[in-house]
């Protein structure tokens, strides 16, 4: 996994040019989402950072819009913001987005009707798929996607598992959230949990093997807890 920071990643990548302030971003209509936001700590992640986040969305939505994906997959919904600002930022852009309808056991728990709220609210074009990715028949998403972004279950097994089966229907680029590393490391930028650590692991080990790395790019963006897997042209 190699490391590269916000400003490198921008100039190879893109500036970040969405809009802060915008309403997919901050919601007044989702007050339980922003009290929910509002809690998290000043820790070290926030001090360090400094550009990241504002909205931690807002990064990741220009991140996977400036790859003008034809298509793009999220696994794990929650509220939806993420697949809201890529459509609304790319309507040209298919997106799907999975989310387990059954809530017990998974992390992030919100009732069924909160699912996917974000871009049901504006009536964006946004397919909820039902399903729990350890069960998906990826089949069924109607073939590849050009950027996929794994943030659904975050135990060990369930990255491995989503990472193995992104791996056949990726075209470009694969974006994991919450990748945490160990308070040892330099590039250390919040807690590593136990709620987190599953990210961070499967996905190094993912990319330990020397046929992956033949065909992909792995980077962590320094100061942030995303990594991206990028198909080497
Ligand atoms: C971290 S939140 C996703 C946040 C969302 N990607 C965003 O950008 O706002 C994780 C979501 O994944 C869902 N989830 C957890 N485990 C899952 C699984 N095995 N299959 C599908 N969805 C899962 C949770 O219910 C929750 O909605």
């Amino acid at each position: 996994m190699l490391c590269m920071d916000i400003a490198e990643f921008q100039s190879r990548f893109g500036a970040h040019n969405l809009p802060l302030s915008n309403d997919i971003f901050w919601d007044s209509d989702l007050s339980d989402f922003k009290m929910n936001w509002n809690k998290l700590p000043p820790n070290q992640f926030y001090k360090d950072a400094k550009v990241y986040p504002f909205n931690d969305y807002v990064f990741k939505a220009n991140m996977i819009v400036n790859r003008k994906p034809k298509r793009f997959l999220e696994l794990g919904t929650w509220y939806g913001h993420t697949s809201a600002a890529v459509k609304y930022f790319s309507p040209e852009t298919e997106v799907q987005t999975v989310c387990a309808p059954v809530q017990s056991g998974t992390n992030n728990k919100l009732a069924n009707e909160r699912i996917g709220i974000a871009f049901r609210r504006i009536n964006l074009d946004v397919k909820q798929v039902w399903a729990n990715t350890e069960t998906l028949d990826y089949s069924t998403l109607g073939g590849n996607f050009d950027v996929i972004y794994i943030d659904a279950c975050h135990d060990y097994k369930n990255v491995k598992q989503d990472l193995e089966n992104c791996e056949k229907i990726f075209n470009d680029m694969i974006i994991l959230d919450d990748y945490v590393l160990p308070k040892w490391n330099s590039r250390w930028c919040r807690e590593q949990r136990s709620y987190n650590v599953g990210v961070w692991k499967a996905t190094d080990e993912f990319m330990r093997d020397p046929e992956r790395k033949k065909k992909y790019e792995a980077w962590h963006i320094y100061g942030t807890p995303v990594a991206f897997i990028l198909r080497r042209k």
